[in-house]
């Protein structure tokens, strides 16, 4: 929601929960249930203020699922078959009603067809994973599992049958690098996150450096990112000292009620500092000063908590991307993430950016992504035989994708060989049957049936 969908789409197990772990640990498990993260799933309930129906533009379709806590708010997750979609719909709890979801306020006209990527549940949930190939096909019923014990510890099953420190990972035994990973997987948006070659978001999993799956690129501008603690944190002049760390003020299994938070905050801080004259003012709360809530652009009129910790009044930019650390593919990802951004902003000089940069990198041994992105660019640059030919090269690489299919049905579709462009978007059709492009193409490829093409989509999707 807060997140451009990404033109590059990469990558079915759920974890153990926290049931595998309460014989041992039943004060954690229940106290992380009642967090954020653990509530991050939900099943729609009139009780809990739900609507179980949405209604836009005419259209009525019933929910499956709830994205978010509510703590901040909530979006909505509807299901066709084994497809799902978001609604355009979201619940604020600050401002107590219902509005259009992040990034659908500018949408003239919103509609209840964009698609539920990996990416987002891989933040989300427990972890879960689409079906191979396709965009938003998933093989679970019903609603995945939230957030879980083993997205900050690892699998777990050894560890409940024969429980040592040994089979276990506890982020803060991990050297920095490793332990802030952890949360950064999921805390870190960036401007664009690139998982590195022939990787998928979900492969990450705790112990690991966040650079072996994927790098984040950064700008230097997450004054109000949802996704932006990890960033803002980094620009604190706390972070002088090495020790700190989410940690240093998060305990992750549990929430400070509201009443404790000034207290319990407080704690926090004067763990480092020694405690001051001019503290005395709003009761002690040095958080209320120096860590004020502030207006996330991305977060659908919600205000966040300042992490980078300052004096008023200054503020710290950067233009340019770079890597939040170094990276093995840190040049490729660096092309990929500004062809990102420059689908996100729609701006002509970081597409320049990402020709530039990925020009020369083709001449070595582009992976898929790489191929991708250099088809779609040369779609761009009307070079539709250039396209072809890269985009062919994917297919090759990974033919059991719809995704892989519907891109070099276009291109096809532009060097004007209609034939294989219908062919191609036929075999998208089958992979994924609700992924709309092919049968725009299809339309385009055999006018004469192009009446038929369109009422099919609108038949499987229900329009
Ligand atoms: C049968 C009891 C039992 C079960 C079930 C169990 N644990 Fe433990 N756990 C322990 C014990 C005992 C320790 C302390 C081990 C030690 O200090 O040597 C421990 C320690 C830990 C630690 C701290 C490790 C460290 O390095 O400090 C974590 C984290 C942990 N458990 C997580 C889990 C998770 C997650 C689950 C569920 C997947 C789980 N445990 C299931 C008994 C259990
Ligand atoms: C699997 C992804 C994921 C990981 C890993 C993760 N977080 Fe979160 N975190 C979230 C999401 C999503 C939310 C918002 C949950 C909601 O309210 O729906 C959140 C919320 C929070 C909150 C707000 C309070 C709460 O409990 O919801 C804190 C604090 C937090 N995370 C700290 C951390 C820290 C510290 C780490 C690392 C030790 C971490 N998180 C790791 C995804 C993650
Ligand atoms: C890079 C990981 C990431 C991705 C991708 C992502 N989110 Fe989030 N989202 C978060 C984190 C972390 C938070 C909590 C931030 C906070 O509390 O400040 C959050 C907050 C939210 C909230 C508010 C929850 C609450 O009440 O605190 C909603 C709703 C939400 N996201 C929905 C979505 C949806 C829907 C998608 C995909 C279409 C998505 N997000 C994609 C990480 C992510
Ligand atoms: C968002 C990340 C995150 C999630 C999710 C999480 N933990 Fe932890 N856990 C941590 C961190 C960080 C520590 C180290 C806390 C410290 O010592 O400062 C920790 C420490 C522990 C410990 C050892 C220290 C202690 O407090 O006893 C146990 C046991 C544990 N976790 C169990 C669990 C269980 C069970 C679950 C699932 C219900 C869970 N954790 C979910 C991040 C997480
Ligand atoms: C892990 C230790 C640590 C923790 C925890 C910590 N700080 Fe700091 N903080 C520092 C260090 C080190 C500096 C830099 C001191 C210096 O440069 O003289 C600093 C600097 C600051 C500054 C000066 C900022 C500036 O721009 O000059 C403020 C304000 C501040 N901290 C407030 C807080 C507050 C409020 C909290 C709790 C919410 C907190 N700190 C928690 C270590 C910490
Ligand atoms: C110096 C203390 C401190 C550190 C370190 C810190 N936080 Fe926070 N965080 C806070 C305070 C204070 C709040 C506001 C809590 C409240 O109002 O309930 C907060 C709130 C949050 C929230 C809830 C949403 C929001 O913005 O209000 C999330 C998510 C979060 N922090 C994530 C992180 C992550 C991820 C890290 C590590 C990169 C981190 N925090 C490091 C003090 C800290
Ligand atoms: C009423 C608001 C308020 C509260 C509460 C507050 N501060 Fe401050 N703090 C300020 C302001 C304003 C300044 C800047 C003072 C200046 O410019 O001389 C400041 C300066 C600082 C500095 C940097 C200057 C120095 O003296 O080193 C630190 C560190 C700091 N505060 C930490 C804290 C901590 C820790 C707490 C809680 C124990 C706290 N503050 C509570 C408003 C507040």
């Amino acid at each position: 929601m807060h997140f451009a969908l990404p033109m590059l789409i990469m990558g079915a197990a759920l974890g153990v929960r926290g049931a595998a772990c309460r014989s041992c640990h039943a004060a954690i498990v229940d106290s992380f249930a009642m967090t954020g993260m653990g509530r991050s799933i939900s099943v729609p309930r009139v009780e809990a203020g739900d609507r179980l129906t949405h209604t836009v533009g005419g259209m009525t379709k019933a929910m499956a699922f709830a994205v978010g806590s509510g703590n901040a708010g909530k979006s909505y997750v509807w299901r066709l078959g084994d497809s799902l979609f978001q609604s355009p719909l979201a619940w604020y709890r600050e401002k107590g009603r219902w509005d259009l979801a992040p990034g659908y306020e500018r949408d003239t006209n919103p509609n209840f067809y964009r698609p539920i990527v990996e990416e987002c549940l891989t933040c989300h949930t427990g972890g879960v994973r689409t079906i191979a190939g396709t965009q938003s096909r998933y093989p679970f019923a019903g609603a995945p599992p939230a957030i879980g014990c083993e997205r900050c510890h690892g699998e777990g099953e050894a560890h409940a049958a024969r429980p040592s420190r040994g089979n276990i990972v506890n982020p803060v035994r991990l050297a920095p690098k490793l332990r802030d990973s952890v949360c950064e997987s999921c805390h870190l948006g960036g401007e664009a996150r690139i998982p590195n070659p022939g990787r998928a978001f979900a492969d990450f999993v705790p112990g690991m450096a966040l650079e072996e799956v994927f790098s984040v690129y950064v700008s230097g501008d997450a004054a109000q990112r949802v996704t932006g603690h990890v960033e803002q944190m980094a620009s604190a002049r706390c972070a002088s000292d090495p020790k700190l760390w989410c940690g240093s003020c998060h305990d992750p299994h549990r929430q400070p009620a509201a009443t404790d938070r000034p207290r319990y905050y407080r704690e926090r801080c004067v763990q480092c500092h020694a405690v001051m004259d001019h503290e005395t003012k709003r009761g002690g709360d040095c958080a209320a000063c120096h860590m004020p809530k502030a207006q996330a652009h991305d977060g659908g009129h919600t205000a966040f908590t300042d992490h980078r910790i300052r004096l008023k009044g200054e503020s710290r930019p950067g233009p340019q991307l770079r890597a939040w650390r170094k990276g093995p593919f840190e040049e490729r990802g660096l092309a990929l993430a500004y062809l990102t951004v420059s689908e996100k902003r729609g701006s002509l000089a970081d597409l320049q950016e990402a020709v530039r940069r990925l020009n020369p990198l083709l001449a070595g041994k582009p992976d898929r992504a790489m191929l991708t992105a250099a088809g779609m660019l040369a779609l761009r640059q009307n070079k539709a035989r250039q396209a072809v030919e890269w985009l062919r090269q994917v297919l090759s690489e990974e033919p059991e994708s719809a995704r892989n299919h519907a891109n070099l049905a276009a291109a096809f579709l532009a060097a004007g060989d209609r034939e294989r462009a219908a062919t191609e978007a036929r075999e998208a059709m089958r992979i994924e049957p609700l992924l709309e492009e092919p049968y725009g193409i299809l339309a385009e490829a055999e006018p004469a049936k192009a009446a038929e093409w369109r009422a099919l989509y609108r038949q499987r999707a229900r329009r």
